[in-house]
């Protein structure tokens, strides 16, 4: 039986390559490691979480479609749970910030580690910047338009690469490439940031003088 995932963890999935171990934190559901097993055959995972609540759906989902000795499930905070192994980190469907903050502070723990696939719900211009700096590029990134909402999916492999404001602002891969959501999405952040213009006292120059230069960028980019 095929387990069903949504679109955006599907998206998260395409970027696994073949031979990858994973680790896949806050792993919720395990619903996408259940599908990696199932789509990639040499894939393995760790699925992970910080919280017993989720586990247990986690190992109902495991045994339910039979990939108990093929899934290992472990309890713990952010990447406390890395094995030798793994060379991927997954991290989706969380804040920016907290992203950046299970990583960036336990780089001990990834020497072997040369891939991430991260996936914020938002501060997308912060996690590509950061965790450039911890000597990641982009590699790959996919836009996915779930229940109104775009979220972007980046791979970061190790390696150094050059970046200006608007890679980290709008991606270096999506703005060249211009995949067709991506203009419904640039019309979107054009739009929040028109907004914020109006409501903004006149005293913040700083602050409109930086929404004004990316609804700049945005032009440029669409
Ligand atoms: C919204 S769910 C996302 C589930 C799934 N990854 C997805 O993309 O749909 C967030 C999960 O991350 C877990 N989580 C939050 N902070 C964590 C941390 N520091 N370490 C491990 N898991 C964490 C939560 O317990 C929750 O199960």
């Amino acid at each position: 039986m095929k387990v069903k995932i949504n679109n955006r963890l599907e998206k998260v999935a395409s970027l696994v390559k073949e031979n990858d171990y994973v680790l896949d934190v806050g792993c919720d559901h395990a619903l996408l490691d259940i599908y990696l097993l199932q789509t990639k055959k040499r894939v393995r995972a760790i699925a992970s979480d910080i919280k017993e609540g989720p586990l247990v759906h986690a190992k109902e989902n495991i045994k339910k479609y039979q990939l108990q000795d093929k899934i290992k499930v472990k309890l713990g905070n952010g990447i406390d749970t890395i094995e030798e192994e793994v060379n991927t980190i997954i991290i989706s469907g969380m804040g920016g910030k907290n992203i950046v903050g299970i990583l960036k502070y336990k780089t001990n723990l990834m020497k072997k580690v040369d891939t991430l696939i991260l996936s914020p719900n938002n501060d997308t211009e912060f996690v590509r910047k950061e965790i450039c700096r911890l000597g990641f590029y982009i590699e790959e990134e996919i836009l996915v338009l779930e229940k109104k909402f775009f979220y972007p999916i980046l791979r970061f492999r190790r390696g150094k690469k050059h970046y200006r404001k608007e890679d980290y602002l709008f991606g270096p891969i999506l703005r060249i490439r211009k995949d067709p959501s991506f203009h419904e999405y640039m019309k979107r952040e054009k739009e929040v940031r028109q907004k914020l213009l109006q409501i903004l006292p006149k005293n913040y120059m700083k602050k409109r003088w930086e929404l004004k230069n990316e609804i700049k960028m945005i032009e440029k980019n669409l």
